[in-house]
């Protein structure tokens, strides 16, 4: 039986803890976000010093948000993978030391299917995850005893694209938000819609996105037109995954699913196909220790056998090698 579990989350920018309880009750969700210096890119070592700082700090504020002692928690899950080395070794180490210090588990998860698991706590049973994040961009479903990645990106993720175009007009980081406030139109601009089977292609539209405001065209209608064509790709994949795969449930998660618009396309993609589309509140749809918590509460349960390779981390940690046990 798994009590209540403490969640560390730390693959990219963000340093995060989540408590939660063993029915899925949330009890604590604190973050602090590495952000690069202006004008440039994520610095792993940077961002693995900042997760460093933050951890101890993280853990003390959610315990006591909980309103909890470290004794009162039963499991410690983190983020084994994907992500960037330096920030996943921080995680995983202050993982074992708070294992080790209270004699508990302590159990590695996958960071692409924690996004995914969450949504069952939104209700969903068994649905298509469009995962669209800084760096990724993914859609993935459960089928034949793994989770399967139905369809991602050739080259960067999506969220890590707007950032790029973001920066290089001149906005703060991270650019996906004032991408949206800029995205007033009215005009839309043909810009490289680039779907290969399943597969999506998004640097080509950056630069094509970037060419278009240098040669004169309004940000408002450069912003809008990368929104639609970039957003109007995802769903499509997520279309088609959600027709192979015959699911009618379709979760949202990353960072970009903070984007109203994308939120708007995917409802209604859903609504067109009679299946039921399942948003997780914004702080849960981002980076968060809450869904590696629970992630690391239901593979518990579900009788998963800890091997030493559970307390290791891997940069290249695949959704399709986790081993499922718990469905
Ligand atoms: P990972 O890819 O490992 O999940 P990450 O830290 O890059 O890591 P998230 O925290 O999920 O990912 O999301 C951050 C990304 O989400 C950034 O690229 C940011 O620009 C984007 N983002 C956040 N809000 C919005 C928004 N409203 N519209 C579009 N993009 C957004
Ligand atoms: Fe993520």
């Amino acid at each position: 039986m798994v009590g209540i579990t403490l969640g560390i989350e730390s693959t990219a920018h963000t340093a995060a803890v989540g408590i939660i309880s063993p029915d899925g009750t949330i009890l604590a969700d604190e973050k602090s976000i590495y952000t690069p210096e202006k004008g440039s890119g994520i610095h792993p070592r940077e961002a693995g010093r900042h997760h460093a700082e933050a951890l101890p700090k993280l853990i003390t504020d959610a315990l006591l948000s909980a309103n909890l002692s470290s004794s009162d928690i039963s499991l410690v899950s983190f983020a084994r993978g994907p992500g960037l080395g330096p920030c996943l070794r921080t995680g995983a180490t202050a993982a074992r030391s708070f294992g080790h210090k209270l004699n508990i588990p302590i159990i590695g998860v996958n960071h692409c299917v924690a996004h995914l698991e969450i949504g069952l706590l939104e209700g969903a049973t068994d649905p298509v995850l469009l995962y669209v994040s800084g760096a990724n961009t993914q859609v993935i479903a459960y089928s034949n005893g793994r989770f399967r990645v139905f369809g991602e990106t050739l080259d960067i993720g999506l969220g890590n694209g707007l950032d790029k175009f973001g920066r290089e007009v001149g906005l703060e980081f991270p650019g996906g938000p004032k991408i949206e406030k800029l995205s007033e139109g009215p005009n839309l601009i043909n810009l490289p819609y680039s779907v290969k089977g399943m597969d999506m292609s998004f640097s080509g539209l950056i630069t094509s996105s970037l060419n278009k405001f240098k040669s004169g065209q309004k940000l408002e209608n450069v912003c809008y037109s990368l929104q639609e064509t970039a957003f109007a790709m995802s769903c499509e994949v997520a279309e088609r995954a959600l027709a192979h795969t015959g699911k009618n449930e379709l979760v949202l998660g990353g960072g970009v699913a903070c984007n109203s618009r994308l939120r708007e396309m995917a409802e209604t993609m859903a609504k067109e196909r009679n299946a039921t589309c399942f948003v997780p509140e914004r702080s849960l749809c981002v980076d968060n220790g809450v869904m590696i918590a629970w992630l690391g509460s239901v593979m518990m349960a579900g009788d998963y056998q800890l091997s030493e390779i559970d307390n290791q981390v891997d940069q290249k940690f695949r959704t399709d090698m986790v081993e499922v046990s718990w469905r």
